[in-house]
C-alpha cells in the first residue's frame, strides 16, 4: 500500500484498534493497525534516524541487528545500505511483524535481510558479531532499558557501533495548544508506565550509553514539525492503538477516548494549527575496541 498518512481512513484506524490488541504484552499490541501506525511512524522519523545511522558510519558489508524492528522499515533500508556482502537482522516478539517484514523482504529482493522471532531483551543472536547494533523506540516499552542495552553491547563486536532512537514524551507542542494534545500526552505516559515502560525514556539514553560502559557516545534530539502530515496524524492513531489497554487499565472509558480521538484528527485537519511530533532522542556511540 502507498504511505501517506491521509490515505489511511481514519474510520478504519479507530474500528479495528478497537477490535484488536487484546492482552499483547507490547502496549500498542500486534496488529495490522499498528503495523501501519508503524509505516506512518517511519514517515515522521524516517529521514532523521537514517541521517543518525549514516553518521554512525554505515557502509556497504557492515552486519547489523535491528532489535524490536516491527514490521522493517529501517531494516530494509539497513539491507539495501550494506549490500549483499553485509546482512541484516531484525528481532521482534510479535510473530505477526516478523512474518509481515519476512514477506515483504522477499519481495524486495533483500535476501540478506532476517528477521527472527524473539525477545529483544533476550536476543538469540551470538555475541561480538555485528557492526551495528541498533534499536528504535523499543527501550522505552521495556523494565530495564539498561540491561538491553548491554545486551546491545555484547552483541557487538569490539569497536562497532550502538545506536538507539527513543521518544521523550515531555515535550513537543501545538500551536495554538489542544487540549486533546496534552491529555493524550497524560494517557499515554500513564499507560506506559503501566506496562512497566518509560514514556521519558529519551532524556535518559545519554546516562544509560555511559553506564553501559560505550564510549564516544553523540546525541542528538529531533522533533519534527510539518509539512510532513504524518506528523500531525501519528497522534490520533497512537491513541486509537492505545484505546483498548487504556480502557483494560481503567485508565480512561471508551467515550473519553472517542471523543479525545475525534479532536485529534479535527487537530490534523486543521491547516491553522502548527504541531510537532514528541521528541526522539537520538544516541550513538561505539563499544570499546
Ligand atoms: C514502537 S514499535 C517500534 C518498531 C520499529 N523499531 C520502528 O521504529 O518502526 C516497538 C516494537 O517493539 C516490539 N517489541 C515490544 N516489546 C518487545 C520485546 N520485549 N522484544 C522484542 N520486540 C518487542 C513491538 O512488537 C514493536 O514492533
Amino acid at each position: 500500500m502507498a504511505l501517506t498518512a491521509d490515505n489511511l481512513l481514519k474510520e478504519r484506524f479507530v474500528k479495528s484498534a478497537q477490535a484488536d490488541n487484546a492482552a499483547a504484552p507490547y502496549v500498542l499490541g500486534e496488529s495490522n493497525t499498528e503495523a501501519e501506525r508503524l509505516l506512518v511512524l517511519d514517515a515522521v522519523y524516517g529521514e532523521t534516524s537514517r541521517v543518525w545511522l549514516r553518521r554512525a558510519g554505515l557502509r556497504e558489508g557492515w552486519r547489523c541487528a535491528d532489535l524490536g524492528c516491527g514490521p522493517g522499515h529501517i531494516a530494509f533500508w539497513l539491507a539495501e545500505q550494506v549490500g549483499t556482502s553485509g546482512h541484516v537482522t531484525g528481532v521482534d516478539c510479535a510473530k505477526l511483524f516478523v512474518n509481515l517484514a519476512r514477506e515483504s523482504a522477499h519481495q524486495r529482493g533483500l535476501s540478506h535481510a532476517l528477521f527472527v522471532e524473539g525477545d529483544g531483551s533476550a536476543p538469540p543472536l551470538p555475541n561480538s558479531t555485528f557492526d551495528l547494533v541498533y534499536s528504535r523506540c523499543l527501550l522505552s516499552h521495556l523494565p530495564d532499558p539498561l540491561a538491553v542495552l548491554q545486551r546491545m553491547a555484547a552483541l557487538a563486536k569490539p569497536g562497532s557501533a550502538i545506536v538507539v532512537e527513543d521518544i521523550d514524551c515531555g515535550g513537543g507542542f501545538a500551536h495554538p495548544e489542544s487540549p486533546a494534545r496534552m491529555r493524550h500526552l497524560e494517557l499515554y505516559q500513564a499507560i506506559v508506565r503501566h506496562h512497566a515502560g518509560d514514556p521519558l525514556l529519551g532524556r535518559k539514553l545519554p546516562r544509560l550509553f555511559r553506564a553501559a560502559g560505550l564510549i564516544e557516545i553523540h546525541v542528538e534530539i529531533v522533533t519534527p514539525i510539518e509539512p510532513v502530515t504524518a506528523v500531525k496524524r501519528l497522534y490520533p492513531l497512537t491513541l486509537a492503538g492505545l484505546k483498548p489497554a487504556l480502557v483494560r487499565a481503567g485508565l480512561a472509558t471508551n467515550g473519553e477516548l472517542d471523543a479525545l480521538i475525534a479532536d485529534l484528527h479535527a487537530m490534523a485537519d486543521d491547516p491553522a494549527k502548527t504541531v510537532s511530533s514528541c521528541p526522539l532522542v537520538q544516541v550513538r556511540a561505539r563499544k570499546a575496541a
